[in-house]
């Protein structure tokens, strides 16, 4: 099976967690894209009433398409439950997000969330982060003196470019600087680390954050239980 065929069957998995009358946090990325198809079909089928809070333009605009309501983050008391994707997972449930360059919103709705479920196919479960190079999301005040830092930090920072060369802009028109550091020894250090860096507005470590986390492998859909030691 492809990818993309695993990612749909862990989406699809991870859309039964929903029940009716819940608020739901949905991610951003091209797993979540199944999940939100998956979702809007239950809401059609099940007559659910539920609602959303999107971590994307992207994700707002297609569950509001297939006729999923949603809320601003501002605007709801509490979020059930939360379902994304994520780049990396390592054996200690522990997750890089930020691929998609939408890790401050998706942890702002995670952090926000009562239970948090990762959607992913098997290629992102890791023995150890760092492999996927760490997003951070930087303001561009100043964001020079930052990559400096980083760089005689020895985390290896490059502003993430898109296909013309110019630096891509997150949500709230920011920089991306990725970490690429192919092997993270100890990530709550690294994330204390980051956490303290004036200019840094967020990182896309995100640590003792996930319940649960489906996966699709190529021999069926897992659902692991985070046990962190
Ligand atoms: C978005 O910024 C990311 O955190 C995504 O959740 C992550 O990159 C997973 O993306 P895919 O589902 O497209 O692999």
């Amino acid at each position: 099976m492809e990818q993309s065929e695993l990612k749909k069957m862990a989406a699809e998995r991870a859309a039964e967690f929903v029940e009716d009358g819940m608020t739901l946090g949905l991610g951003t990325g091209s797993t979540v894209f199944f999940l939100v198809e998956a979702i809007a079909k239950r809401v059609k089928d099940e007559h659910l009433h539920i609602q959303g809070v999107a971590t994307s333009s992207r994700t707002a605009e297609q569950a509001e398409s297939l006729g999923i309501p949603m809320r601003d983050l501002n605007d709801v008391d509490h979020i059930d439950l939360c379902i994304d994707g994520a780049d990396e997972i390592d054996a200690n449930f522990q997750g890089i997000k930020g691929g998609g360059a939408a890790h401050t919103l998706e942890k702002m709705v995670a952090t926000n969330s009562r239970r948090n479920i990762w959607i992913v196919d098997e290629s992102k479960m890791v023995d150890h982060l760092g492999k996927f190079p760490l997003p951070t999301e930087v303001i561009p005040f100043g964001c020079e003196q930052v990559f400096r830092k980083l760089e005689a930090e020895g985390l290896h920072p490059h502003f993430r470019l898109n296909a013309d060369g110019k630096r891509v802009l997150t949500h709230n028109k920011n920089y991306v600087i990725d970490l690429h550091m192919s092997n993270i020894k100890h990530p709550h250090i690294l994330k204390n680390y980051l956490d303290a860096q004036v200019g840094i507005l967020e990182h896309g470590l995100f640590l003792d954050l996930v319940d649960n986390v489906v996966v699709g492998t190529q021999d069926g859909v897992k659902v692991l239980t985070a046990t962190r030691h």
